[in-house]
């Protein structure tokens, strides 16, 4: 049984510390917030995320995770120390790193026997070699320790899942032994081992978020190409997909990325090559054509609309940025929201499960309970969020209540040829024929 901090209870340090609990590890879980910590000895999560709330409790049951706010009860006894503590954009899309630098600090002062520090939070690269320089810098005394970096590669919505069954894991340290022992950790979970240096490891998850998100703006360009040509982009991207080497996963066009995560690291990873003196002309495009999907769902509405937005009352399925989590970070739906308000438009929000962290940062938008009394005098509707719950909607109910039979489909739930029979007048994302397939004359 190896003893195991996890610094931070947000997203990755809680599924990091009930994972690795649940490996039969025993784990203390440490975080500065007293409510936290306090609100998960009662089970309270400060999260939403699938099956977490179970795994923490059958953990916390079986004596194998604790949570503290003390960092010297945290450190006590411990073999390995994760930081898993949130590192959000600076004012120039710098990752500020304050709460990295505090973390380390702490673990440096309390530490009294050698330690290997595990750094989970995406950071800049080299972030690594400054954090062993504050650890050294603030100890009292000289203890060894090592410093490793592995970064998360967790889905919101899927993490659990994801940290069970990870794809690979990536070890960077300039101590071998020290990543050996890191890997020995993770070898439960059956999943190739990368070891490399500290600096390789931090680019590679910077590496790869910034690939997917391309792959997004990618297969957004297509479908604004796919709609000016009479193409549907959702059959493009199956008709690719089967390329092993382009594969099926992250081309779906819509609105775009959100979230924690994507956004930040591309921007960060922008700003690092910049400081070097390098042009990351990709990743400018990546990000310009993100931006740009939430004007297009403010234009597809107002066409819908006969090009007026003034006075209208439009409904938004799902304010999330993606399903299964209640997670607002950079939601499209904030953007377009704001933007619908600012033309004239009254809003109506639901989501199965955001809605509450939703209110706050929309003050302008009316929740409602469900999507049929959203949907009561709607002129249009916006589907933001592809939740399941939305796919089988019962949209003759929803035809019923509405003002105006408009739906735009920012994620591409529904079928074009079967709202069109419907009689909604639709519109998805990168579906140049609108549900008329016609042969060029
Ligand atoms: C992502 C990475 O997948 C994960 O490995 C990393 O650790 C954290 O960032 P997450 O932000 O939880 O995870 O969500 P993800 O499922 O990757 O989706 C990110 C965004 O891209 C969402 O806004 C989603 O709607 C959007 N997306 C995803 C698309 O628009 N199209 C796609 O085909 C896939």
């Amino acid at each position: 049984m190896k003893q195991i901090c996890v610094v931070g209870v947000g997203y990755v340090g809680l599924i990091t510390a009930a994972g690795f609990a649940d490996l039969g590890n025993r784990v203390i879980a440490l975080d500065i917030s007293e409510e936290k910590v306090e609100g998960l000895k009662r089970g309270d999560m400060p999260i939403y995320e699938p099956g977490l709330e179970e795994l923490v409790e059958r953990n916390v049951k079986s004596g194998r995770l604790t949570f503290t706010t003390s960092y010297a009860e945290g450190i006590k006894d411990t073999e390995f120390a994760f930081i898993a503590v949130g590192t959000p954009s600076g004012v120039d899309g710098e990752a500020d790193l304050q709460y990295v630098e505090a973390a380390a600090r702490s673990i440096a002062e309390v530490m009294s026997d050698e330690l290997i520090i595990i750094n989970k939070s995406t950071v800049p690269v080299g972030t690594g070699d400054w954090v062993a320089k504050i650890v050294k810098r603030s100890q009292q005394e000289e203890i060894p320790f090592s410093v490793v970096s592995c970064p998360e590669f967790l889905r919101e919505g899927s993490a659990i899942l994801d940290f069970m069954n990870p794809h690979r894991t990536v070890l960077g340290s300039l101590n071998r032994e020290a990543a050996d022992k890191v890997a020995q950790l993770h070898l439960p979970l059956r999943a190739p081992i990368v070891i490399t240096d500290l600096r390789t490891a931090e680019m590679i998850k910077y590496a790869s978020n910034a690939f997917l998100a391309t792959k997004i703006s990618y297969i957004n360009e297509i479908a604004n190409i796919c709609e000016a040509l009479g193409a549907d982009v959702t059959e493009v991207a199956n008709g690719m997909g089967y390329d092993e080497r382009i594969g099926h996963h992250f081309l779906n066009a819509g609105l775009g990325y959100g979230g924690s995560c994507f956004p930040k690291d591309v921007l960060a990873l922008t700003h690092m090559a910049e400081e070097k003196g390098k042009h990351p002309q990709l990743l400018h495009a990546v990000m310009e054509i993100n931006a740009d999907r939430r004007p297009m769902a403010i234009e597809r509405l107002e066409e819908l609309l006969d090009g007026e937005l003034n006075g209208r009352t439009i409904g938004m399925l799902g304010l999330a940025f993606k399903p299964n989590t209640d997670d607002m970070r950079d939601a499209p739906s904030i953007d377009i929201a704001n933007k619908l308000i600012a033309a004239g438009a009254s809003v109506r929000g639901y989501d199965p499960v955001s809605m509450e962290v939703a209110a706050p940062l929309l003050p302008a938008v009316e929740m409602c309970d469900d999507p049929f009394t959203m949907a009561e005098g709607c002129d249009a509707l916006i589907v933001n969020t592809e939740w399941n719950e939305f796919k089988q909607l019962n949209r003759r109910q929803l035809l019923e209540v509405m003002k105006q039979p408009v739906i735009f489909d920012g994620r591409n739930i529904y079928d074009p040829e079967e709202m069109a029979e419907l009689g909604f007048q639709y519109r998805g994302v990168g579906r140049g024929y609108n549900g008329k397939r016609t042969a060029e004359k």
